[in-house]
């Protein structure tokens, strides 16, 4: 690891209810899995995930409006992350966790209905079809999703890209699921409320490029 690196590295580890597992769980079940409410939050409420956060903008702004939810941001690159976790700090949200993980490593972290709502929030388009299997929307993730909701949560996606958008509506018809919002135009659709209003740091930059933002919420049946 560069110096850089380490020495972030090192700055996460300071920080509360930052986990950065490193390689040590490729295989393994981490401990908190399946134990995130009790343990980490000491309470018994709902649990919900950003993935690929960034710098944790939903899971942060989120936090301070619902403090009878917890939340966890995760993302592979703690440099983003670390901006999330330190807000958090600074501002003692403690109903926020963040997680630096691999998504593909969620089923190691998190039991089956363990959590209640995922938000992909800007996700990597990944347009080559051969990186078709690392896109968060594809089936792989969905099966993932499906089981860590079950029924009753909620998958959330916010996108600027209609390639990705569009491919993820044919995915889901896979699966058997609900459909709550669909839009290709978020902020003309009004259907824009306090949560929806939240933007990321890539949101604020595809706004300003003038492009829109499409949004998907849906449950698995
Ligand atoms: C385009 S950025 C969006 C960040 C943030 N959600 C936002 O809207 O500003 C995508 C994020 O997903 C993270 N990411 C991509 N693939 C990932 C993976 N397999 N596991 C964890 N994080 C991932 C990247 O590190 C990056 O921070």
């Amino acid at each position: 690891m560069g110096k850089n690196k380490l020495r972030r590295f090192a700055e996460l580890e300071t920080m509360e209810r930052v986990f950065q597992p490193g390689t040590s769980h490729e295989n393994t079940d981490f401990e908190l899995k399946g134990l995130w409410v009790q343990r980490v939050f000491k309470n018994q409420n709902p649990l919900v995930l950003e993935l690929g956060c960034g710098r944790g903008e939903y899971t942060v702004n989120m936090a301070k409006r619902f403090p009878d939810r917890n939340f966890i941001g995760i993302d592979k690159k703690g440099a983003r992350l670390g901006r999330g976790a330190k807000t958090s700090n600074e501002e003692n949200i403690l109903n926020t966790a963040f997680l630096r993980i691999q998504i593909t490593q969620l089923l190691l972290f998190f039991s089956p209905k363990e959590i209640s709502e995922i938000w992909i929030t800007f996700p990597d388009p990944q347009p080559q079809k051969t990186r078709e299997n690392t896109r968060m929307t594809s089936a792989r993730f969905m099966e993932m999703y499906k089981l860590l909701l079950g029924t009753n949560g909620y998958v959330h996606l916010k996108t600027d890209n209609l390639v990705l958008f569009d491919y993820t509506l044919e995915i889901i018809k896979e699966f058997n699921v609900t459909i709550h919002h669909c839009t290709d135009d978020l902020y003309a659709s009004g259907i824009v409320n306090e949560v929806l209003a939240i933007k990321t740091t890539y949101e604020k930059i595809y706004l300003e490029k003038g492009l829109k933002i499409c949004y998907l919420s849906f449950s698995f049946q």
